[in-house]
């Protein structure tokens, strides 16, 4: 992008929301203390960390905090020794959380599981030396192809536990993806299950596995375990697979938690692809456990009550970070539930937050405008008073889906903390918290710890309103390491682009009160007539009519202005499309933006196309436009 300001704004909200005085009251961090830790962040960042690392427990404590003598190849807690999941279960045993629930899961056919930290422990610890007796050592890899199911969490934990790295590959890719997969990680071990089910069917795991493992694309794979779900017939090769209770069935509920370095290897988990090529991101043991932990506990200001519920599959980083590892280092108790929201009606995530009393729900953008679709009276039917807080990631959070969420669901008690993260940065970087004051659509400050901004191509911050490059200009604990087979990537992908500087590959601005708006990814800003507009602001002037439930805008190219916009729609249940729609959603569009925006058209459809992560697929849009 050659212009050194890259975007114009267009859209203003004016509507602020301030914490009830309730909130500030309760508040384990209250407004005085979080001005209090980002001066001290600010002024010294390494003992800002340090501190959150001292919660936490060591086998031995690190020489140096951060190493940054080999940027971009920063080192945190250097010489440290730690295991992750020492810290999110046998620290939890010693203590009154034992007996706490630390997992709740809930099967789409309505079955559900629940274990306290000692089971979960005594698990995680069978199948640890289950996975020791296949010959899984420390620096393995597994690849773990599960759906939503306790013993994801579980083969998570003991591969964490023998210091193998685990890589879960989303289970609604195909065999086609997963054989990729495998042929980059190279795993000794695959773990997943007979089936599962989804939307009222079973969807069958293994026969997926068996088809991507066919002429073995692992030079180094032994064994395939296989866990019972949907007890549907599958082919066990016996020289190959093994059933999971066959593994675990006679062995100890005790095992050494493996000694690992800070900077040993945790996971890789590949990026959704919104933007290009996944990559398999690196995360390791002890930077990511400090950051996460500390970011889990502040942002959703956890009570000893909680019940915390993130919706994301633990196949996304969101899984990984929120609904792994955050809740349980933190001795929380965590929901998890196995199908799709819509079944076997458009109710199904009220009802579990009713059912099991969930305190904290956090989402995606995407799901809150699919329900929306439905009205309140989903909702309605459904005892939602456990809510006190509600949060959201993934894509930019349109005003009107973050109000409907605000008012239907939080019943205007509950603050929406619009999170701004990546796979890349492991952690929640830029957020408000429960006693922030809110402006819906904006993801507010960065948390005490991270230093982030808006820049022009030369690294220089561009004036409040104005839009930009959002960068990172300081490292944090929880960001990833490496990208696997692609040692140049640090530099070519994230800290050579504005050298010295992270960046995100976002485009966002900061208003007057240092607020942060982010207007979507750099590679999807519209050109129309120089002017450079993040579709994001479009869509959220659509979804801000009241007859749209989603939308999406690409550029198509326009002989006169260099590039137009075209939009994409579905409607909310009780609208209809005509043509008087399309010309009033045009003149909507102009009220709302100017009339610089020029649209070409606007696309009714029935549903949009998405990625597995539920992220709308702009290039899907741009191919069928033959662009
Ligand atoms: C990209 C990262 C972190 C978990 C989910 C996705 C977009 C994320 C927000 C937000 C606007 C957001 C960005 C970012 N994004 N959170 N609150 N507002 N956009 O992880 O697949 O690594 O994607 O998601 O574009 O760069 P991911």
């Amino acid at each position: 992008m050659d212009s050194p300001e890259p975007l114009d704004s267009l859209l203003h909200e004016e509507r602020v929301f301030r914490p009830l005085p309730q909130m500030i009251i309760e508040a384990g961090i209250n407004p005085q203390d979080l001005i209090a830790a980002r001066a001290r962040a600010d002024s010294d960042l390494c003992s800002y960390w340090e501190e959150a690392a001292e919660e936490l427990d060591w086998f031995t404590k690190w020489d140096q905090v951060l190493d940054d003598s080999n940027a971009p190849n920063y080192k945190w807690f250097t010489g440290a020794r730690c295991n992750i999941v020492y810290n999110a279960l046998d620290r939890h045993i010693e203590t009154v959380n034992k007996n706490r629930l630390a997992l709740i899961w809930e099967g789409e056919p309505g079955d559900s599981r629940q274990f306290t930290y000692y089971e979960l422990y005594r698990a995680v610890n069978k199948f640890a030396n289950g996975l020791r007796s296949l010959g899984v050592t420390k620096g393995d890899r597994v690849v773990l192809y599960m759906p939503q199911l306790p013993e994801t969490v579980i083969s998570m934990l003991a591969c964490a536990r023998i210091g193998a790295v685990h890589s879960l590959v989303f289970s609604g890719f195909s065999a086609k993806n997963l054989r990729e997969r495998i042929r980059e990680i190279q795993p000794r071990v695959v773990v997943t299950v007979d089936g599962f089910y989804r939307n009222g069917q079973v969807i069958r795991l293994k026969e997926a596995v068996d088809s991507a493992l066919l002429d073995n694309p692992s030079e180094k794979l032994e064994s395939v375990v296989v866990v019972h779900r949907a007890n549907v017939e599958v082919a066990m090769d016996s020289a190959r697979d093994y059933w999971y209770e066959d593994i675990v069935r006679h062995e100890r509920a005790h095992a050494a938690a493996e000694i690992m370095d800070s900077s040993d290897p945790l996971f890789i988990l590949h990026t959704s692809g919104t933007a290009g090529k996944p990559k398999g991101i690196i995360h390791s043991h002890g930077g990511y456990m400090v950051g996460v932990h500390r970011t889990f506990k502040w942002v959703f200001d956890l009570k000893p009550t909680d019940i915390f519920w993130c919706s994301a599959d633990p196949g996304w980083i969101t899984g990984h970070s929120y609904l792994v590892y955050g809740p349980l280092l933190a001795g929380t108790t965590t929901v998890m539930y196995e199908g799709h929201a819509l079944y076997p009606q458009a109710d199904r995530l009220w009802n579990i937050i009713s059912k099991y009393g969930v305190s904290i729900f956090y989402t995606s953008p995407t799901q809150i405008r699919t329900l929306m679709r439905f009205g309140h009276r989903y909702p309605d039917q459904h005892d939602l008073s456990t809510l006190r807080i509600l949060g959201a990631v993934g894509e930019p959070f349109n005003p009107e889906a973050w109000i409907w969420l605000y008012e239907n669901i939080g019943k205007s008690q509950c603050p929406v903390l619009d999170t701004w993260w990546q796979t890349e940065t492991g952690m929640i970087m830029i957020s408000p918290m429960p006693v922030s004051v809110l402006k819906p659509g904006s993801v507010t400050r960065a948390l005490p710890g991270v230093d982030a901004d808006v820049v022009n191509l030369k690294g220089e911050p561009v004036p409040a309103g104005k839009g930009g490059f959002l960068v990172i200009k300081k490292p944090w604990p929880a960001m990833f390491s490496a990208v696997l087979n692609d040692d140049r990537a640090l530099v070519d992908h994230y800290w050579g682009i504005i050298p010295g500087m992270f960046y995100a590959g976002d485009v966002a601005r900061k208003d007057e009160d240092g607020y942060f708006w982010i207007q979507g990814r750099a590679d999807d800003v519209l050109n129309i007539a120089g002017h450079r507009i993040g579709s994001a602001e479009v869509e959220s002037a659509l979804t801000g009519h009241h007859d749209i439930a989603e939308a999406v805008v690409i550029g198509v190219p326009d002989k006169i202005k260099g590039e137009v916009a075209k939009a994409f729609v579905t409607l909310i249940y009780d609208a209809v499309e005509s043509d008087e729609l399309h010309k009033e959603l045009i003149d909507h569009i102009h009220r709302e933006l100017g009339t610089i925006v020029a649209v070409k058209s606007i696309e009714f459809c029935d549903e949009l196309p998405k990625t597995s992560s539920g992220k709308v697929k702009r290039m899907a849009l741009k191919e069928r436009e033959g662009l």
